[in-house]
C-alpha cells in the first residue's frame, strides 16, 4: 500500500469518526423582552457594575461588551461571579443568584453585546445523543476523540483534573453540567484557552460536552474510571488506530521529503 492509499485509509477512519454526529446543535434563545433586560440591568448595577462598569464598559474587571451569553451564563451558573474582590481568582461554587435572576442578567449582558454590535458565543443546547446507549454511540466516540486530543493534557484523560505550571489548579469535570462544559469550551475561563467555531463546530462542542458528562456520570464505584467505558471502546480503538496511521503516514512523507 503506497502513501496515497494510506492517506485514503486515514481519511476514511476520520470520516467515520467525525461524520457520525447527530442533529446539528442549536443555541438556546436568550430573552430580548424589556422586562427581563431591565430586571437584569438592576441586578447588574447592584452586583457587577462596581468592577465591570456601568453599561459593561469595564473598570476593575474586564469589559463585557463582547463576551456573549455563554460567558455570562457560565460565570454566573458556576458561581464564579460576582467576585468578592477584583484580585481573587474566580472559582466554581454554589451560584449566588437563582436561575431566573441568572437568565435576567444574561439577557441584559446579551443586550449590551448586541447593542455594541459584537455579540459573543451563545449558549449551546446540548441534547444527550445516546442517553440509553447500549451499543456503540458515535457521538460519544467523537467526543472521546476530541477530548483526548484537546482537553486531556490539562484535565487528565479521566477528567479528574490536575495542576498546571504557575500553580493553576485544573478542576475536575465532575461537577459541570453539559451546558456548562459547552460554555467553558467556547468561553475559555482563564487560564484555559477558548475554542472558537474555527476549531470546533457546535456539533463537535456538543459531542465533547456529552462525552465529558458521560465520563463523569458513568456508574463506577472507583470514581472517574476510563476503564469502565461502556458504549465507546470501538471509537476509542478507532482513535488510537487512526493516530497510529497518521504517524505512519507523516513518517513516510517525511522520509520522502
Ligand atoms: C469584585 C469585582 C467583580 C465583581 C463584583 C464582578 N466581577 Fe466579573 N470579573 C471580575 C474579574 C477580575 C474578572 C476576570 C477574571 C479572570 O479572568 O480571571 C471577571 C470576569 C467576568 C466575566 C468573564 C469575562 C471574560 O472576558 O471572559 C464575566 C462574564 C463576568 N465577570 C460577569 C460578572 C457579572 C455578571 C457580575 C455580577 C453578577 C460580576 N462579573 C461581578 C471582577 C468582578
Ligand atoms: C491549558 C489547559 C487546559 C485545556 C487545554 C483545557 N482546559 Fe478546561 N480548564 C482549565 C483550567 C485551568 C480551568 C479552571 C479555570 C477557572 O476556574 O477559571 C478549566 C475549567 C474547565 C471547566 C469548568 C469546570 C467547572 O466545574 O467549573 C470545564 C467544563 C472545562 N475546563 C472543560 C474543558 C474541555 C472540554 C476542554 C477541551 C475542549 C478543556 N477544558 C481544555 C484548563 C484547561
Amino acid at each position: 500500500m503506497g502513501p496515497g492509499a494510506l492517506v485514503g485509509a486515514v481519511m476514511a477512519v476520520f470520516a467515520v469518526l467525525v461524520w457520525s454526529g447527530s442533529a446539528p446543535a442549536q443555541t438556546k434563545p436568550v430573552s430580548t423582552a424589556p422586562v427581563h433586560i431591565q430586571a437584569g440591568e438592576a441586578l447588574y448595577n447592584a452586583h457587577c457594575a462596581s468592577c465591570h462598569g456601568i453599561g459593561g464598559v469595564g473598570s476593575k474587571g474586564p469589559e463585557l461588551l463582547n463576551v456573549g451569553a455563554a460567558a455570562a451564563d457560565f460565570f454566573l451558573a458556576t458561581g464564579r461571579m460576582p467576585l468578592a474582590s477584583p484580585n481573587l481568582e474566580p472559582v466554581s461554587h454554589k451560584p449566588y443568584f437563582n436561575p431566573s435572576q441568572i437568565a435576567d442578567i444574561v439577557a441584559y449582558i446579551n443586550a449590551l453585546d448586541v447593542e455594541h454590535g459584537t455579540p459573543g458565543p451563545g449558549i449551546l443546547d446540548v441534547t444527550p445523543a445516546c442517553a440509553n446507549a447500549t451499543g456503540n454511540c458515535p457521538t460519544l466516540s467523537e467526543g472521546n476523540q476530541l477530548f483526548l486530543l484537546n482537553c486531556a493534557q490539562c484535565h487528565d484523560a479521566s477528567g479528574a483534573g490536575g495542576m498546571l505550571s504557575h500553580g493553576y489548579v485544573v478542576p475536575s469535570l465532575r461537577q459541570a453540567t453539559r451546558t456548562q462544559i459547552a460554555e467553558a469550551i467556547r468561553v475559555g475561563p482563564r487560564p484555559m484557552p477558548n475554542f472558537g467555531p474555527g476549531q470546533f463546530t457546535n456539533q463537535q462542542v456538543s459531542a465533547i460536552a456529552d462525552y465529558v458528562y458521560y465520563l463523569a456520570h458513568t456508574p463506577d464505584p472507583g470514581g472517574l474510571g476510563i476503564a469502565n467505558f461502556g458504549p465507546v471502546p470501538e471509537g476509542f480503538v478507532g482513535v488510537i488506530f487512526g493516530l497510529g496511521l497518521l504517524l505512519l503516514v507523516s513518517r513516510l512523507i517525511g522520509n520522502r521529503g
